[in-house]
C-alpha cells in the first residue's frame, strides 16, 4: 500500500542554491523561503554553516537566519563539525543536518576526511546538538553509485547508516547524490536496512534526477514504506564536490505524483509553481521541471 500522508523535506534553498553559479542576494533567499513555507512547505533546509570558501553560494548564512524570524516551518541547516554547530545555535537554529558519505572519495572531496574521520567529526556535533534539544538529521550520500568508485554495495551503504544512526541521528536521508538509481535498487537497500535493524519510519529518500529516475524511486520508497521524502523547488540543484550530480527531484513533479495518487501533503501546487518561476527569473533560467513548465507555459 501507499501513505495516506508524506513530509516533503523541502531542500531547494540550500541543495538547490549552493549548485547556483549566481550568489543569490541573501534577502532574495528569504524570500524564497517566506514563498515556499507559504506554499505550504512544513519543512525548508534553509543553508549550510560549512566553510564559506568551500560553499560561496551559502556563504551568507549569518545574515539570512535573522531574516527568517517568523517563518511558519522547520528550517534545518547543514553543519559539518563543531565550528558549524556553534555557528547555528549562535543564530538559534532548532535542527541541523550532519551529511556524511558510503564511499571514501566523496567524503574526501566534500569534507576532506575518511568515512572514519567524518564520523569522528560528527560525533560531537550529533551529541551536542541532541543536549542542546536540537533535532538532528543524518544524510548518507552515494548511497547507490558514486563517480570516482561507480557501484557501491549494500552492506558497505547499511555499515555506515547503522553508525550514523548510532551517533544519535533522528533520522537518516538516504542521498542518490548523483542520480544513478532505479527503483528495483531503492527497494534492495531498504530491504538491506530493515533486515540490518533500521526501521523504515527512520528514513528518508533524496534523489537526485539525472537519469530521469527520482520520481519512479520515490513510488519504490512509498511502497516500501517510506514517508519523508526530499525535494527542491523548481528542481534546483546538485552537488558542487561531485560534478555529475544535476538537480534535486522537482518538488513540483513530486507533489503532481503525490496529488495524483490522494496522498496528502499539504502543499498548494499553484502557489508552489509561481514560487519557482519566480526563482528562476531570479536565476535567469527556466525551471528544469517538468510539471513548473507545464503549468506555467514556461
Ligand atoms: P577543512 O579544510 O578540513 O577544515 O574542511 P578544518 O577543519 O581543517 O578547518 C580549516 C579552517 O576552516 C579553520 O580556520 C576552521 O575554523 C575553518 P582557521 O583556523 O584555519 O582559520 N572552518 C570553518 N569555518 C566556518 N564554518 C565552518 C568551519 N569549519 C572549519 N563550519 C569542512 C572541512 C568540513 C569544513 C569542509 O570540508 C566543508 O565545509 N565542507 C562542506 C562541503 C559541502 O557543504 N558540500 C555540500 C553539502 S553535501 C550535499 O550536498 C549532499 C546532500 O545533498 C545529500 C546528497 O545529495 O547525497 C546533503
Ligand atoms: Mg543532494
Amino acid at each position: 500500500g501507499l501513505p495516506a500522508r508524506v513530509r516533503i523535506h523541502e531542500v531547494g534553498p540550500r541543495d538547490g542554491l549552493q549548485n547556483e553559479k549566481a550568489i543569490v542576494p541573501a534577502e532574495v533567499k528569504a524570500e524564497f523561503i517566506r514563498r515556499l513555507a507559504a506554499a505550504g512547505l512544513g519543512t525548508v533546509e534553509a543553508t549550510s554553516f560549512v566553510h564559506p570558501k568551500w560553499v560561496p553560494q551559502l556563504a551568507d548564512a549569518e545574515q539570512l537566519l535573522p531574516l527568517l524570524d517568523g517563518v511558519p516551518a522547520r528550517l534545518p541547516v547543514l553543519v559539518p563539525n563543531a565550528r558549524g554547530l556553534e555557528r547555528a545555535r549562535a543564530l538559534g537554529a532548532r535542527e541541523v543536518a550532519v551529511f556524511g558519505s558510503a564511499t571514501e572519495s566523496f567524503a574526501k572531496a566534500n569534507l576532506n576526511r575518511t568515512v572514519d574521520e567524518s564520523l569522528e567529526m560528527f560525533a560531537p556535533v550529533v551529541a551536542g546538538a541532541r543536549e542542546a534539544g536540537l533535532a538532528v538529521r543524518g544524510y548518507l550520500s552515494m548511497c547507490f553509485g558514486d563517480p570516482w568508485e561507480g557501484a557501491v554495495p549494500l552492506e558497505q551503504v547499511v555499515r555506515v547508516a547503522r553508525r550514523l544512526l548510532d551517533l544519535g541521528c533522528d533520522e537518516l536521508s538516504l542521498g542518490d547524490t548523483i542520480g544513478v538509481a532505479t527503483p528495483g535498487h531503492v527497494t534492495a537497500l531498504l530491504t538491506a536496512l530493515n533486515e540490518a535493524g533500521v526501521e523504515t519510519g527512520r528514513l528518508a529518500v533524496h534523489f537526485h534526477d539525472t537519469y530521469g529516475q527520482a520520481l519512479a524511486n520515490t513510488l519504490a520508497a512509498l511502497r516500501h514504506g517510506v514517508t519523508t521524502v526530499d525535494a527542491s523547488a523548481g528542481g534546483l540543484g546538485g552537488c558542487p564536490y561531485a560534478k555529475s550530480a544535476t538537480g534535486n527531484l522537482a518538488t513540483e513533479d513530486l507533489v503532481w505524483m503525490l496529488d495524483g495518487l490522494g496522498i496528502d501533503t499539504g502543499v498548494d501546487l499553484g502557489r508552489l509553481t509561481a514560487t519557482s518561476v519566480w526563482m528562476a527569473e531570479q536565476l535567469g533560467r527556466p525551471s528544469p521541471s517538468r510539471t513548473v513548465r507545464a503549468l506555467s507555459h514556461q
